[in-house]
């Protein structure tokens, strides 16, 4: 038996597949990636953690034949699908790309996957779909997106659902993840965003490092304690193993289901640099801007529904989020 998973060499992809190969050695893991916004050399690091290998197979999963040979080529029993574009600010910009990638590509996934007959899936979705409803924010709540990345999501979101309507086969997890940060323990494996990184953590990492000079603060007039936006940060780790359990989970999952994965706590951006800087012991300069547009002030999970249907809860607390971000910028100041 093997799982598949598309987008296996980026940063939760390659997250979820150490915790995987840590589970069991008679699933064979199969990756998928073209490589877009990662690199080969996270497969060396994955052996150096593991001991054990995956195989790689260099694709894009819009490419129908090379698709259609994986699923030929390995007996797949299921699929964790991370494979897709990202950044919100240039989805604005290239929609067509992000629609095409996003969205024509899960398309083209599930249309192999049926044609083979694997019908267990679990979906990387995101709290973005949540818009603008008020934190805590719950599965049952009405979605919405004010961006193409966004929109993606929803769409696909859309799709699963149908398709699990029409065929009871299908058993689906749509996974909404609040906002991943960390990495592995052993430094080996983190965020290696390409150019500068439009998320938090990413960009006070390097400025910790050197990389860049100055962090820009994105208002500090919300309405929360410090006037500084809120956000509910979960370990890449405690994410990676929700999708383990979402896997083992599928086969109480009748149709699709929309899952939050956060811990249920809001973290501050000032308190987030305090305590960068504190565990790191660097410097980290910052200037208050004016806010940045389509942000809100406060974003966090109600973490019940993952707690209930998966037995899963974050266990890492923000201290050891902030500590592995820096063990792995600071033992690779270039990334990978
Ligand atoms: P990432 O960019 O590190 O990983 C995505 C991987 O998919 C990359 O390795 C990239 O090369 C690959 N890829 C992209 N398009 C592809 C294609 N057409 N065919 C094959 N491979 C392709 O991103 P990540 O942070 O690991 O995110 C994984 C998933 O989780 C994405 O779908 C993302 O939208 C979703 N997500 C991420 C966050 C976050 O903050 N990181 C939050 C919510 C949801
Ligand atoms: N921020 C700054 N300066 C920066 C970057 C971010 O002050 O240079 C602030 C933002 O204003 C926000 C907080 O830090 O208050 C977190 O911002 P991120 O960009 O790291 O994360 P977002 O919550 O804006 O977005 C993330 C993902 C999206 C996803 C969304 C879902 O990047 O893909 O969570 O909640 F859609």
């Amino acid at each position: 038996m093997s799982l598949l998973i598309t987008g296996g060499t980026g940063y939760i992809g390659s997250h979820t597949v150490v915790e995987l190969q840590a589970l069991t050695d008679e699933q064979d893991i199969v990756i998928v990636d073209n490589l877009s916004n990662s690199s080969t050399k996270v497969l060396d690091r994955l052996i150096q953690i593991t001991g054990k290998k995956v195989t790689f197979v260099k694709a894009d999963i819009c490419d129908y034949e090379a698709m259609n040979a994986i699923f030929e080529q390995h007996k797949i029993d299921a699929v964790i699908h991370f494979a897709g574009y990202k950044a919100v600010g240039e989805s604005s910009e290239k929609p067509l790309s992000y629609y095409y990638n996003n969205v024509s590509g899960t398309v083209m996934l599930l249309k192999v996957m049926a044609e083979h007959k694997v019908k267990k899936l679990v979906f990387s979705s995101s709290a973005t779909v949540y818009g603008d409803n008020e934190s805590p924010l719950n599965e049952s709540m009405a979605t919405s997106a004010t961006n193409p990345y966004g929109q993606t999501k929803l769409m696909i979101e859309h799709i699963l659902f149908d398709l699990a309507k029409s065929d009871s086969n299908w058993s689906i997890a749509c996974l909404r993840y609040f906002n991943p940060i960390g990495a592995h323990s052993s430094g080996l494996i983190g965020e290696n965003p390409n150019g500068v990184p439009n998320n938090l953590l990413p960009y006070v990492s390097q400025v910790a490092v050197g990389r860049l000079a100055q962090l820009q603060v994105f208002g500090d007039d919300y309405d929360t304690a410090d006037g500084t936006g809120v956000r509910d940060y979960i370990h890449v780790v405690d994410l990676a193993k929700g999708h383990v359990k979402a896997l083992q989970n599928l086969g109480k999952i009748s149709g699709c289901k929309a899952i939050n994965l956060g811990t249920g706590n809001g973290t501050s951006v000032l308190e987030i640099v305090n305590t960068f800087k504190e565990i790191s012991g660097q410097n980290i300069p910052y200037k208050i801007v004016p806010r940045r547009a389509g942000d809100l002030a406060t974003v966090f999970a109600d973490a019940s529904l993952a707690y209930e249907l998966l037995n899963w809860q974050a266990t890492r607390d923000l201290h050891t989020m902030i500590a592995d971000t820096w063990r792995w910028q600071s033992q690779n100041p270039q990334g990978f």
